[in-house]
């Protein structure tokens, strides 16, 4: 992606290159409550700063005459090989965001090649959003709730549309302390907002008396009653690996001893995560916790990072120490409040050609060229 070329000098203009330019702007679109919902963090928003905070503590210790006049982004997970190292995270209940909601961000990340992992707190179902992809490469990921013939049936729906893995995020069963949410008395799901993968199960269906068309009241309450589960423990996880062949990522991870727990129990992907420090207030910094999983998984199995990410250099920090790939979140949220489909595929091709150049000005070529030793060794442990 050419970023000086005279056009995209142009269009450049058009939209926010920045960030925080792009966070503005999601700000005067919005309204406090859908604002607020991205962009607030659990209780004093510490551990969001900390995500930071530990993203730049980490440098770059950049190396010259390198030949870097080729380059190749491109990274493989699961037998598929991507162009770039960066997949849109999982965001639920985008209609409150754009009119476009998940249909917007899926179409995006198609058009320019990026893997998409569909929330279960869509606002579209998942057939629909992968119907707007084509055969374009999308995940699912799955909050596991109380009902284990829904989850099951949103597995096999999953697989039936096209879904190639599958992301189980494990640090929301429970929404944490946002203060900000119980401020502006801000809960999407209430409005029925983020439920279309429920409404549109027949296993959730069969469990109502009428159709959520006839009785979208009864639907929502069942909903609440089974949507999240705080009693599994990695014992559940095989009832997953019965009920699909698709390879299953755990997101959340933050501890080495869950790394080895996940390792232990055969999963394929762990996902470094601490869900943008919307969960546990006065956590660690996600990058901080990046190199104890990557030294315990030793490459067995692919580690993905998100968190904090904002910037190529912060994505070739985060592949320096160790991730395979990074999930890009609120960064194209923001693009989606400011300009749809359009506004995410921008932060989708700043972001590329960011890495891109960051890459080249390190001194390296390759992705896989990437290791701790291009990063300040008194900025990292190991
Ligand atoms: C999320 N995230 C999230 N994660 C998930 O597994 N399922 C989901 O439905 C959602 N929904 C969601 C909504 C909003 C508004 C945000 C901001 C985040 C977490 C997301 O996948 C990712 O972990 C974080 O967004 C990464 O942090 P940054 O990059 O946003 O700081």
């Amino acid at each position: 992606f050419q970023v000086y070329s005279p056009e995209t000098a142009k269009e450049n203009q058009k939209y926010p290159v920045a960030f925080e330019e792009w966070e503005k702007l999601a700000r005067e679109t919005l309204e406090d409550g859908p604002y607020w919902y991205v962009a607030g963090g659990a209780g004093s928003g510490s551990t969001m700063d900390a995500n930071r905070e530990a993203i730049d503590r980490i440098k770059i210790q950049q190396r010259m005459f390198c030949d870097v006049e080729e380059r190749d982004l491109s990274v493989s997970l699961f037998g598929q090989t991507y162009h770039s190292p960066i997949l849109l995270a999982p965001i639920g209940v985008q209609s409150i965001i754009h009119e476009e909601g998940e249909l917007g961000s899926a179409k995006a990340a198609a058009e320019m090649g990026i893997p998409y992992i569909a929330s279960t707190a869509s606002s579209f179902a998942m057939e629909e959003i992968a119907n707007v992809m084509g055969d374009a490469p999308r995940w699912y990921q799955l909050y596991w709730g109380k009902d284990q013939d829904v989850t099951a049936s949103m597995l096999r729906r999953a697989e039936e549309s096209g879904y190639s893995a599958l992301v189980v995020t494990l640090d929301t069963p429970m929404l944490g302390w946002r203060e900000q949410d119980l401020r502006n008395a801000y809960l999407p799901f209430i409005n029925g907002i983020g439920i279309a993968n429920y409404l549109s199960d027949p296993a959730f269906c069969s469990k109502l008396e009428k159709s959520p068309r006839e009785d979208i009241r009864a639907a929502i309450q069942y909903f609440f009653s089974i949507y999240s589960n705080a009693s599994l423990t990695w014992k559940d996880l095989a009832f997953l690996r019965e009920h699909t062949k698709l390879p299953i990522l755990l997101k959340g991870i933050v501890h080495r001893e869950d790394a080895e727990l996940a390792l232990q129990h055969g999963v394929d992907g762990i996902i470094v995560s601490n869900h943008g420090g919307r969960q546990v207030d006065g956590a660690i910094g996600a990058l901080e916790a990046l190199p104890e999983v990557c030294d315990v998984v030793q490459g067995k199995i692919p580690v993905l990072f998100d968190s904090g990410i904002r910037r190529g250099a912060d994505v070739i920090k985060a592949l320096s120490l160790g991730a395979t790939s990074v999930l890009l979140g609120r960064p194209y949220v923001y693009g989606l409040a400011a300009g749809g489909e359009e506004g995410v595929k921008r932060v989708i091709r700043n972001m590329i050609a960011d890495i891109d150049l960051t890459l080249a000005l390190s001194g390296r070529k390759t992705i896989k060229d990437l290791d701790r030793s291009l990063l300040a060794s008194s900025s990292h442990d190991s």
